[in-house]
């Protein structure tokens, strides 16, 4: 049974074994959460994006999928990259964001990751609702079949932590 947590902070600061970068397709690096994860972590991570840009993902890794790479000089031992959807008002792609999460705790299970931190997915510049944005985040992780044994969720602000925090059961 995994163990969902909330706090209120900076993923880069974070304890755990891997962090969810919300990432881009072309992994080479970004603003928010990214530039955040990049900047902390050091060219350690961006190298290996190259590598793997040159390797299995030479179109850019998909939106719904994930992968790992080194965490630099970041306390976690993996960055696990995820590409979130842009918010549609006008198309549903709440299937593309749980999968975000269900792939990310995949490839965590694959590492043999047993705490996991996520950011809240593609709430910032792809620019979907914060509400919907957690309840799709939390199901999605309470649904999972993942050996992770906590899931934090780190909110940058205040209100991301209330969306989040107001799924807790
Ligand atoms: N720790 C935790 N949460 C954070 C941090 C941090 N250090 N910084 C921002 N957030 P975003 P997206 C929150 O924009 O919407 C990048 O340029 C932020 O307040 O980082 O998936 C990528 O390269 C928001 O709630 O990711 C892509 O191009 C949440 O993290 C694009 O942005 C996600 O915001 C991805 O956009």
């Amino acid at each position: 049974m995994t163990r969902i947590t909330f706090v209120q902070g900076d993923i880069t600061q974070q304890s755990v074994d891997a962090i969810v970068n919300a990432a881009n397709s072309s992994l080479l690096g970004g603003g928010g959460v990214d530039g955040a994860i990049h900047r902390r972590g050091g060219p350690e991570i961006l190298a290996e994006c190259r590598r793997l840009r040159a390797s299995r993902y030479g179109k850019g890794l998909p939106t719904g999928r994930a992968v790992a790479t080194t965490a630099g000089k970041l306390d976690a031992r993996w960055v696990i990259h995820t590409v979130g959807p842009v918010y549609s008002p006008g198309e549903d792609r709440s299937e593309l964001l749980a999968s975000c999460y269900r792939e990310s705790l995949r490839v965590a299970d694959e590492l043999g990751a047993r705490t996991v931190a996520f950011p809240a997915v593609s709430t910032g510049v792809y620019g979907w609702p914060m509400d919907d944005g957690a309840r799709i985040a939390v199901e999605t992780v309470r649904a999972a079949d993942t050996s992770v044994e906590e899931v934090r969720f780190v909110l940058f602000d205040q209100r991301a932590y209330e969306a989040f925090a107001a799924q807790a059961r």
